[in-house]
């Protein structure tokens, strides 16, 4: 039996909560893609902050690849140089940086030529003995399988060494496959990290803390008590610079596929019997095979395809889709909402709305389980409204349990609803360390539980081409939406049907 704990008012921090700042051992990190906008915006700062956290010790060494040509001295200003430019500048150092610094390597090495020479990273792995070797691919997936090819034959793949898959992981069910195989043909599935950075972000970490490290929640975690769910991931940001993949991808391959599945499923799955990465990776699993199929039925009412038109974000005018990503028409959406089922006991009859889009009208991730009514109602006409729960994953941090409570007064039961509030704002002063600063550390550590198992992604896969093929089939229409709404009006109808709405 667990042992019994008092109650103290102030969080308290185990150890194990420190392991995050334990130092890794010494290791030997290779990007490829290592001058791309992941590398540049996210990969090299978070390392440098667990660098200077001293996570990383002096003698690992970080080796970013890309075609051209350049000189150590010239990439090492190039990444600094982005650092300012994408960072907020909170928790720099100079002197930090320096060090940071002297860890950074460059090899150019064109991995689409299938002459290309890998000595020269050869070259800079060699001496590193028995340490922990990560090969990164930060590239498009269609170079993953022969970049995984070239390190087996230029005989880089050591006992410790392992790979990193960066998403989106393929373009559909057949294609991650392919990936998936071509990849363990030189990887066991235990050395491939595939990443979802949404795993890595500390609001999505604390749904399995929330869930199951309180006893409160789970009689109530189910259909018995839960009417539905809404899940939000919603963005002010246009499409940007990334317009060549995006209007190859659109909103259900970029976001959906992903993010918001493994949102779906930190929210849905069984307790896992620990945390270990099979465990955790097997229950959600299960989430994505009891997903009802989308099909040419379902769709036109269960699903809306949306883009964004001219409009104002941030009271700023911004340009349509077409604009942003240059070309004259495109099928392309940039927002989809779906109606959700999962078929098995525990959520037999719970809708679970997902949405996501660009330029809606702010930047906010949310989770919102909606409770039901009370039976019966002993307060006569006063109104009464249902439980809620808001946990807000980005920005603001927080989780809001919306209660009933009495209105102070004489005479006469009014009642009102508020929230008992948990914000991150007001119980934590840390800095909150960036998804990938986590998930890098993990993938040095060796623990598997944040990243993806290929059949957990395949299954993911699965129930997206369905629907793709189901709007194929359909012909299913783009709604357009302004800019700075959030999204379109069909979605709100899709819920209004349900009685129900966004939050
Ligand atoms: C990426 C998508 O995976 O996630 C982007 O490719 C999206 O289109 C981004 O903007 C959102 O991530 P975050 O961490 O800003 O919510």
């Amino acid at each position: 039996m667990a042992k019994k704990s008092k109650s103290t008012d102030k969080a308290q921090l185990t150890p194990e909560s420190h392991s995050a700042f334990l130092p890794v051992d010494s290791f030997d990190l290779v990007v490829f893609g290592g001058t791309g906008d992941l590398a540049r915006r996210k990969l090299i700062p978070a390392l440098y902050h667990r660098f200077c956290d001293g996570q990383i010790p002096k003698n690992s060494r970080i080796i970013g690849t890309s075609r051209s040509d350049r000189s150590d001295k010239a990439y090492k200003d190039e990444v600094h140089k982005a650092y300012h430019q994408f960072s907020s500048g909170e928790d720099y150092d100079d002197k930090c940086w320096d060090d940071f610094a002297s860890l950074l390597n460059y090899v150019a090495l064109d991995v689409s030529d299938e002459k290309a020479d890998w000595d020269g990273l050869a070259k800079a792995l060699s001496q590193g003995g028995d340490r922990v070797r990560v090969f990164y691919l930060a590239v498009p997936p269609k170079l993953f399988v022969d970049i995984c090819k070239g390190l087996k034959t230029a005989g880089l793949v050591t006992p410790n060494a392992r790979v990193v898959l960066e998403k989106p992981l393929g373009t559909d069910y057949a294609s991650a496959k392919a990936i998936n195989e071509g990849v363990r043909f030189v990887f066991d599935e235990n050395k491939i990290y595939r990443i979802d950075h949404y795993l890595g972000k500390e609001t999505v970490q604390n749904l399995l803390v929330l869930r199951f490290g309180n006893i409160l929640l789970e009689p109530l975690w189910s259909n018995r008590a839960i009417d539905h769910i809404e899940i939000t991931v919603a963005e002010s940001i246009g499409v940007g610079g990334r317009g060549s993949y995006y209007d190859g991808a659109g909103a259900l391959r970029d976001m959906v596929q992903n993010h918001l599945l493994q949102l779906l499923c930190l929210t849905a799955m069984e307790a896992p019997a620990s945390l270990d990465a099979d465990d955790v990776r097997t229950e959600k699993l299960k989430v994505l095979r009891a997903l009802r199929p989308i099909t040419k039925d379902n769709a036109p009412d269960d699903t809306v395809r949306g883009q964004y038109a001219r409009g104002k974000v941030d009271d700023e005018v911004v340009a349509d889709y077409l604009t942003d990503v240059g070309v004259d028409d495109s099928n392309t959406e940039t927002f989809v909402a779906i109606k959700a089922h999962i078929d098995n006991w525990r959520w037999a009859g719970v809708p679970i709305y997902i949405r996501t889009g660009k330029r809606m009208a702010e930047r906010r991730s949310d989770i919102v389980i909606q409770f039901k009514d009370v039976p019966h109602s002993v307060f006569g006409n006063a109104k009464l409204n249902a439980n809620r729960m808001v946990i807000r994953l980005q920005p603001d941090e927080a989780v809001r349990l919306w209660m009933e409570i009495k209105e102070p007064g004489a005479g006469g039961m009014r009642l009102k609803s508020l929230p008992l509030n948990l914000t991150y704002a007001d119980n934590f002063t840390v800095r909150y360390p960036d998804a990938y600063e986590r998930l890098l550390m993990d993938v040095v550590r060796g623990n598997l539980s944040l990243f993806m198992r290929g059949d957990e992604v395949e299954a993911a896969w699965k129930w997206v081409d369905q629907i793709l093929g189901a709007w194929q089939d359909t012909e299913q229409r783009l709604e357009l939406y302004q800019a700075g709404q959030d999204g379109p009006d069909k979605a709100h109808d899709m819920l209004a049907r349900d009685d129900n709405q966004w939050v």
